[in-house]
């Protein structure tokens, strides 16, 4: 009745017989395991709902060179649509949303969506993933409203380095946006720095010196590949070397966090803040993976480096009931595999390109 769009996965691996027939078949096994849990025993608590596919930012790493052909505006989720996901979610044990995109500050209405999500009975985590450049003006109301964890992306601490890279004017707006939000009292405050060979990794100790004195959570992110971000393994600087930069000019204590964790958390002794590394390449921490995304054209996506989507968009407007909805999302979550198969095949195999999936 409603669409499920397994493609082969070239890129991600099972380690336990996944079923050719992906039908909606709807076995009595699953039926009694809970929506959200698949094969592996991971439990999916965290959504990443994409609410918009465009920037303001012109990031070569996120965004292909050449464009975008955009999803038009009626294909875009609406926010009822998007409310309607994620009380369904919610309802199913999700504990943490995170609004992305594309910039998610670009999406009209976001005050209002924030305000609704930060009312859903049974959510603790209501947090964005921003640019930040429009941040500083709306963060007061979406405070109120209910987001309570920030992560900020900055790839350089240099202005003219921060133009090449994204295209775009702005550090100073994301520096003062960094600087109201610890004042705001979000803490830790997350800043993401993805890391590339000959653009930025030259500013990784630069970026350690800003925990000094901010309460914040430095997270250098590994390059990695996605449609059209021509991507390749020279750029990429392994968290190995990103560790052994900092540790020739600052003692560095680990945290000892679990190898399931997203970021491989360390401190420089006396600073306020933190470093962590989110080693997606080189070490996965698949096995600890409890988030799923849906894009915002209404696609959910098990894995970030999987083609596997089903439709939820489509099936809600083609007047799927929750019960409907609901057993789609556990034949999806049901059929995640173990990991993905390494940055190589990852790097070969087609994905959609990172703006619209939603990082
Ligand atoms: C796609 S952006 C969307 C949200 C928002 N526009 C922002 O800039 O934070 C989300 C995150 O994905 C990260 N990202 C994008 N492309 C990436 C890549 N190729 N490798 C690693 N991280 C990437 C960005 O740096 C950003 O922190």
């Amino acid at each position: 009745m409603f669409e499920l769009k397994v493609l082969s996965e070239p890129n991600i691996v099972s380690t336990a017989q996944v079923p050719d027939d992906f039908s909606l078949s709807y076995s009595s096994a699953r039926a009694q395991a809970s929506v959200l849990s698949d094969g592996f025993g991971r439990i999916h608590h965290y959504l990443r709902i994409s609410l918009v596919e465009h920037c303001n930012l012109r990031c070569s790493y996120c965004m292909p060179e050449e464009g975008l052909e955009w999803t038009s505006h009626e294909e875009l989720l609406t926010d009822g649509e998007i409310i309607r996901l994620a009380r369904l979610f919610v309802g199913q044990g999700v504990k943490k949303i995170r609004l992305t995109g594309g910039e998610p500050l670009l999406r009209s209405g976001i005050g209002k969506i924030v305000e609704e999500l930060g009312a859903l009975p049974g959510l603790q985590t209501l947090a964005m993933t921003t640019n930040a450049l429009l941040l500083k003006r709306k963060l007061p109301a979406l405070r109120a409203g209910g987001l309570n964890l920030i992560n900020i992306s900055l790839d350089t601490l240099q202005p003219d380095r921060f133009k090449e890279i994204t295209r775009r004017d702005g550090l100073g707006l994301v520096l003062e946006a960094i600087d109201h939000a610890i004042e705001l009292g979000y803490s830790p405050l997350k800043v993401n720095c993805v890391v590339m060979r000959g653009v930025n990794e030259d500013e990784i100790v630069d970026f350690a010196e800003f925990t000094r004195r901010r309460p914040i959570e430095v997270r250098f992110i590994e390059f990695m590949p996605f449609d059209g971000n021509r991507w390749n393994e020279d750029k990429l600087v392994p968290y190995n070397e990103m560790l052994r930069m900092i540790r020739r000019v600052y003692p560095m204590e680990s945290l000892h966090t679990s190898r399931k964790e997203t970021a491989k958390m360390y401190k420089v002794s006396g600073f306020l803040g933190r470093i962590g590394f989110i080693t997606s390449m080189t070490d996965h921490f698949c096995e600890g993976c409890n988030r799923l995304r849906i894009t915002a054209d209404g696609h959910l996506k098990v894995c970030l480096f999987g083609r596997s989507e089903v439709n939820l968009r489509g099936a809600m407007r083609g007047g799927a009931e929750d019960q409907d909805l609901l057993e789609l999302i556990s034949t999806a979550v049901g059929g995640k595999h173990a990991r993905h198969a390494g940055m190589h095949l990852i790097a070969a195999s087609k994905n959609r390109p990172m703006i619209t999936i939603g990082g």
